[in-house]
């Protein structure tokens, strides 16, 4: 009985802020109103509840088959509490979850349909404001490039790293470790019941993956955006101080819409650089490359692979975590956590004096951060490694560009020319590489193509090829490696990565052939197919392009609409420029 509620105000009198986003919804008069008002009593609430508060989604990412986002049920209530005392009305919706370690193809399929669903979702319903709950890998890049297109205040809450895996004594990390045993496995130095113990070791507790993945790497640039809480990216997802973050955020979030703090406030030219230059100083995932690019292009703001490659020469590696380094995300944090790697970035690396959503400037931000283990986050003068950790080639391999992360790979590979081995796709690699047969040695330089954007689809995490078991078992544990795929973040080796164009549209990766000699030359930041020009064009002029894939749904949008790695895979019909109109609400 609607009648027993108390009557606040004449129905259409604006009440509290009538200049909020959401008083066109719930106060602009006439039947509409009126309607959004009993359904928001239908919801339980009491109009003094609501009226007049900043509305703000709780975007949230949980899902039963995500583990990563096990805790985010949970978290989403402490926002919750946060948004409420600071006077503003939570609500949340769930909305895709992308899950790393489930999803086929790969969830990098769906990184822009999350983007879409963010920014449809803000954009249809009274929100004044978000709060974004996030971090398994697409996660990240998703939230924020969707919230960036609607341009409204929003504070993201990284999931936090799980903790620490253990086996018989020994520290496992996510990802890294289950590659580096699943290889012992196969080289016959482990069997089935060491295997066992290790499915029960490696991923103890929730939480995105506790290496520097791309989990860590995006979630940290997230933060030194400043769009997250001071700290938050390094807590542990099941620390309490990860739940205090989650209240902060949602008691922040409320003075942001109260301030008009629009994400465009801190989502700007020298935020993004100083993103780079955070991701190489962790020594962080390749990925980050392609999200980066992907998320400056929703602020508007073109990033280029020169602008990571420029970056990268300047900027010292400061975290000794895994893969890269010895130490995991949960060390990093009782290390001093992101701030304190910050302050030893200091102004010689980054632009100190832009705002965050909880600091007038970055420097005040990081007043007082420490460093408590100089192991884990090392000073500038004894770094992990000097000139960052990533290099961007170009040649007539790669006309518009590859990657490489060339800490995580053995050095006499840095400089490297031998015979190509050519695996057409991803499934032929599998069922031939430990064939003798293909006389594969340690000098060979191993291509898999049509696993691009398009070809794989998705840019799966391809890049890192299986050594043959047969050179595992003689000791070969690193070999020169060439994909248009992606790398998983906790990989690790001399893998050349993201090759644009890549082979399904007619990038020069589709011409090469076995036994063609490939050059590698990260210091001359160059990789070069060693054939004439007259032979790669008469190879072009016999290429015929793969069939699309998909003759309907979502994977035909897919694929006509996705970019090249080298410009962020984004949809062309979201990347570009133009106005969206605000949804009338009459
Ligand atoms: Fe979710 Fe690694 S699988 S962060
Ligand atoms: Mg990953």
């Amino acid at each position: 009985n609607g009648g027993a509620d108390p009557v606040a105000r004449d129905a259409d009198r604006p009440a509290g802020d009538s200049e909020l986003r959401s008083a066109r919804w719930y106060q602009a008069g006439g039947l509409r109103s009126f309607s959004h008002r009993a359904r928001t009593r239908q919801l339980g609430f009491l109009p003094e509840e609501h009226m007049g508060k900043p509305v703000i989604a709780v975007l949230n990412t949980w899902s039963d088959i995500n583990p990563c986002h096990q805790h985010l049920r949970e978290r989403a209530e402490a926002v919750k509490r946060g948004v409420w005392q600071a006077g503003g009305f939570p609500l949340e919706f769930p909305v895709s979850t992308l899950s790393e370690t489930f999803q086929k193809p790969t969830p990098m399929l769906y990184r822009n349909l999350l983007a879409m669903e963010t920014e449809e979702l803000l954009r249809s319903y009274p929100v004044d404001g978000a709060v974004l709950l996030g971090g398994c890998d697409k996660t990240t890049p998703a939230l924020l490039m969707g919230a960036a297109s609607v341009d409204l205040p929003a504070v993201f809450v990284p999931a936090g790293p799980m903790l620490r895996g253990h086996w018989r004594g020994e520290t496992l990390g996510s990802g890294t470790d289950m590659w580096k045993y699943w290889d012992e496995k196969r080289a016959g130095r482990i069997g089935d019941r060491e295997l066992a113990e290790l499915e029960g070791g490696l991923a103890r507790s929730p939480g995105t993956c506790m290496t520097m993945g791309t989990a860590s790497t995006m979630t940290s640039a997230a933060e030194v955006l400043g769009v997250t809480m001071p700290g938050a990216a390094a807590i542990p997802a099941v620390d309490s101080a990860h739940s205090r973050m989650a209240a902060a955020a949602g008691l922040r979030i409320v003075s942001l819409v109260r301030s008009g703090a629009r994400l465009s406030r801190f989502l700007t030219r020298e935020a993004y650089e100083d993103a780079i230059t955070t991701v190489l100083a962790l020594g962080g995932s390749t990925n980050a490359v392609i999200h980066l690019i992907a998320m400056a292009g929703r602020s508007g703001l073109p990033l280029s692979l020169d602008d990571f490659d420029r970056i990268a020469r300047e900027v010292p590696v400061l975290a000794d975590v895994r893969p890269g380094g010895r130490y995991l995300m949960e060390d990093f944090y009782y290390a001093g956590g992101l701030p304190g790697l910050l302050a030893r970035l200091g102004e010689n690396h980054l632009h100190l004096d832009r705002p965050t959503i909880a600091h007038d400037s970055l420097r005040e931000q990081l007043a007082g951060a420490l460093v408590h283990d100089d192991e884990v986050i090392r000073t500038p003068d004894n770094p992990v490694a000097t000139g960052g950790g990533l290099a961007v080639l170009r040649g007539n391999l790669a006309p518009d560009g590859a990657l490489i992360k060339h800490i995580s790979a053995e050095p006499h590979l840095l400089r490297h020319t031998g015979p190509a081995v050519v695996f057409d796709d991803y499934r032929s690699m599998q069922r031939t590489i430990n064939d003798p047969a293909l006389g594969i040695t340690a000098d060979s330089v191993l291509v898999l193509r049509g696993s691009g954007p398009l070809g794989g689809p998705g840019m799966p995490e391809y890049g890192m090829l299986p050594i043959p078991d047969y050179l595992l078992k003689q000791g070969v544990t690193d070999m020169v490696r060439l994909s248009d795929a992606r790398m998983s973040g906790t990989s690790y080796g001399a893998c050349v990565l993201h090759i644009a164009p890549e082979s399904h549209v007619g990038g020069p990766l589709a011409l090469v052939r076995t036994g063609d000699a490939i050059t590698l030359d990260v210091e001359a930041r160059t990789l070069r197919l060693d054939v004439s020009e007259e032979e790669l064009a008469r190879r072009r002029a016999a290429w015929q392009p793969p069939p699309a894939r998909y003759g309907r749904g979502y994977g035909a949008l897919y694929q006509e609409h996705i970019t090249q790695a080298d410009t962020g895979c984004d949809f062309t019909f979201l990347s570009r420029p133009g106005d969206v109109p605000e949804p009338y609400a009459g």
